[in-house]
């Protein structure tokens, strides 16, 4: 449903941001994109959601009315909003004042909070928020970029867990950003790793697992394995020691 063929996207002088980047991405995939810091994961995002459009090469959407929904790092709510009218938000004018909140609000389960601010919220929770807000206008694709990674372990694995039940409940495409190797193949079809200043794709990792999986499972372990080696970042440490 996504197709995206020599992508490019550097800044003054060719400086980083990513190159080269060829991905096809099918209806209800969940992709992953993994690489380290400033390899272009968030240009790459930025590009694909239409807020950047400096790029060079192809984007192609198919049979779809270019909807795409976008979640942050950071929950980046309206702090003089109640968590009903930041979900609320997300939707054109005329339908912002209806109850359709209240079947997103129930999904990422905040249904006792939504005249809560968000001064008043946890971390998970105001992600939560961001999620129902990303999820409202019902996009065909959903990009994340990071948006679990300043959660504690334990609220991560539960939101990880909540993006695994809406993705049954509504096959939504995604392409997940991410640093962790763990999460990357807890959640996703496919795995693409990203190296270099301009980032390009090093390598893609097919997770044959069927979802939800199994934290921990022998076959993950494995492919955890073959991804860090792929990083070399077992070589480098042991490197180090010397
Ligand atoms: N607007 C910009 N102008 C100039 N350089 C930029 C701009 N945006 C990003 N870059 C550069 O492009 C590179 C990639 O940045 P990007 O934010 O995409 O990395 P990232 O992979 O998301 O990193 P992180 O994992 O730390 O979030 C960086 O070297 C950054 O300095
Ligand atoms: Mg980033």
């Amino acid at each position: 449903m996504l197709n995206v063929k020599k992508l490019k996207r550097t800044f003054n002088q060719d400086t980083a941001g990513f190159q080269d980047v060829n991905l096809s991405v099918k209806e209800g995939e969940i992709i992953g994109i993994l690489g380290t810091s400033g390899c272009g994961k968030s240009t790459l995002l930025r590009v694909l959601s239409g807020l950047d459009q400096h790029y060079e090469g192809t984007i192609s959407i198919e049979n779809s009315n270019n909807q795409i929904g976008m979640m942050f790092q950071e929950p980046r709510l309206l702090p003089w909003l109640s968590v009903k009218k930041n979900i609320s938000f997300g939707l054109e004018k005329e339908e912002r004042n209806t109850d359709k909140y209240k079947t997103y609000l129930d999904l990422v389960g905040l249904a006792d909070f939504e005249n809560h601010y968000p001064k008043d919220l946890s971390g998970g929770m105001a992600q939560r928020t961001a999620i129902a807000r990303a999820l409202i206008t019902e996009p065909e694709i959903l990009l994340l970029d990071e948006p679990f990674s300043a959660l504690d372990a334990f609220t991560k694995m539960q939101l990880q867990d909540l993006l695994i039940s809406i993705w049954q409940k509504k096959k939504t495409t995604m392409i997940l950003v991410t640093h962790d190797i763990d999460e990357a193949l807890y959640l996703c079809d496919r795995i693409f790793i990203l190296k270099g200043q301009p980032g390009e794709v090093y390598s893609e990792v097919s997770v044959e697992k069927p979802k939800p999986r199994t934290r921990g499972d022998t076959y993950l372990s494995k492919q955890k394995a073959h991804i860090l080696n792929l990083l070399n970042v077992e070589k480098k440490a042991a490197g180090e020691q010397k």
